[in-house]
């Protein structure tokens, strides 16, 4: 199956953009704080052609076709995150009356590999093509955001669109969410970055992601800061009453473990650099409350069988875990944790 034989014509445009694992920097990006994502070698491609009124998509994945008019609410599916982008799109007062798309995906969905903001960058690429649209990449993951928060209904940070659109591949990004600086560090030679993949899916993800969002903008009024990024001291975040105590800590913590993560880089070391990815972990498990007993048995597993670090990535409540692990033990690490879990896989 390919474009033709969907829609009967060639596709006019064509793109691509990459999912992300998150090496330092959890749930630090709605609180205007600092993010270290970096791009997977896998891609979900989009290739598109121009129509007029309405949004066409086929997944491949999925094995569906499917196509509403502009305007048409958000209904659970793939294509809300196309016409959600369309409708950013024209909502920014850019001239897109609309699109088809045939899409390739080798990002796991579910993982918290941000399968959806590849799509959404991918589509806005392809878009930007087609209707020879003045966007910088930047513009492309802030219209991404746009397009889950306010079309599809999903509120999350700027990281996952921005890791898309501006990661590079063997780089890490470190971003500030606030300011939206950035700046690609190489990661350290001879480590490789593996995501362990027990298929957990995103058990009550969603509830669980908007309220801890909700703690941290409380535990930020509590404080009388603008966000919790302006805390910089750990000291402060005694006086909160539980659980914006710990919810504080973690955000606090994290940015700090980011800017020494940064640090690390720049000398290329992977221990250092390991040693805070346990750390944020502990923190995202104890603090935010956000692990399972698997993510945690998992990371364990790894630091074993002889990861630098190890770490849940995205949101929680299920979905995947990084892991930074010296090249050239990879393949005792792939057969002690294959053996270990069965039904694990390591991408
Ligand atoms: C999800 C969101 C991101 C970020 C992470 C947690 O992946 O989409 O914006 O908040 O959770 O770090």
């Amino acid at each position: 199956m390919g474009f033709k034989e969907i829609f009967g014509t060639l596709p006019e445009a064509s793109a691509q953009a990459p999912g992300r694992v998150n090496l330092l920097g959890e749930h630090t990006d709605y609180q205007e704080g600092y993010v270290l994502p970096a791009p997977l070698p896998y891609f979900t491609q989009v290739e598109a052609a121009k129509a007029e009124g309405r949004v066409e998509a086929y997944s491949e994945t999925l094995k569906e076709l499917r196509a509403r008019p502009l305007g048409s609410p958000a209904q659970g599916d793939f294509l809300d995150y196309l016409l959600g982008v369309v409708w950013a799109l024209r909502e920014a007062g850019h001239k897109v009356p609309g699109a088809r798309f045939y899409i390739r995906s080798q990002v796991p969905i579910g993982a918290g590999l941000s399968s959806s903001a590849a799509l959404e960058v991918a589509a806005l690429r392809a878009l930007r093509t087609l209707y020879r649209l003045p966007l910088s990449d930047r513009d492309l993951a802030l219209l991404g955001q746009k397009a889950e928060a306010a079309y599809v209904g999903v509120r999350s940070g700027i990281m996952d669109q921005m890791a898309a659109s501006l990661g590079e591949p063997g780089k890490a990004l470190f971003l500030d969410t606030r300011t939206l600086a950035y700046e690609n560090l190489p990661l350290p030679a001879g480590v490789r970055v593996a995501v362990l993949d027990l298929g957990l899916g995103r058990h009550l993800r969603e509830a669980g992601y908007n309220q801890r969002r909700e703690e941290a903008e409380e535990a930020a009024r509590r404080l009388g800061v603008r966000s919790l990024r302006d805390v910089g001291d750990l000291c402060l975040v005694e006086s909160l009453p539980p659980p914006l105590d710990k919810r504080a800590r973690h955000i606090v913590g994290e940015n700090l473990r980011v800017l020494k993560g940064v640090e690390a880089l720049r000398k290329g070391d992977a221990r250092a650099f390991g040693e805070l990815m346990v750390q944020s972990h502990r923190s995202l498990a104890e603090n935010y409350q956000v692990s399972l007993p698997e993510l945690d048995a998992l990371v364990e597993a790894a630091l074993e069988a002889g990861a630098h670090g190890a770490k849940l990535t995205g949101a929680g409540f299920g979905g995947a875990v990084v892991a930074l692990v010296p090249e050239a033990r990879f393949a005792p690490f792939q057969e002690a944790l294959t053996a270990r879990f069965p039904g694990l896989r390591i991408l």
